[in-house]
């Protein structure tokens, strides 16, 4: 889990959420205080909601591998450029959350989480 607190950058609405050197060596990481998920993809960071979409499993508990991350509960995975689950499984996209990267630090919007 991400240890640093989450605290909102007044200027224009982005919250911290990792540190880049520290998601490079983990390869997942919680966030404190909300149930998301940082993920280093293939030299990319996508961050996305930690409860599955199908039935809810932990994804932090899973795998990335090849572009897609991997529910440890059933076979589905999803394609971590826009969070399409496998083909023919009955539910929606994983939902992923605009990132950008500055100063070492990874952001996301305030606005996408409430
Ligand atoms: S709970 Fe994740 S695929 Fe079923």
């Amino acid at each position: 889990m991400c240890a640093r607190p989450i605290s909102v950058d007044d200027r224009d609405g982005w919250i911290a959420v990792c540190d880049l050197d520290r998601l490079k060596l983990e390869g997942i990481v919680r966030v404190a205080g909300r149930d998301l998920l940082v993920i280093w993809n293939e030299g990319h960071v996508v961050v996305c909601e930690r409860a599955c979409p199908h039935e809810q499993a932990d994804l932090a508990l899973g795998q990335v591998t090849a572009g897609r991350l991997h529910c440890p509960r059933h076979a589905a995975s999803f394609d971590l450029r826009d969070g399409a689950i496998t083909a023919g499984w009955p539910s929606a996209p994983l939902r992923l959350h605009p990132v950008r990267i500055t100063g070492g630090q990874i952001w996301i919007e305030a606005r996408e989480l409430f």
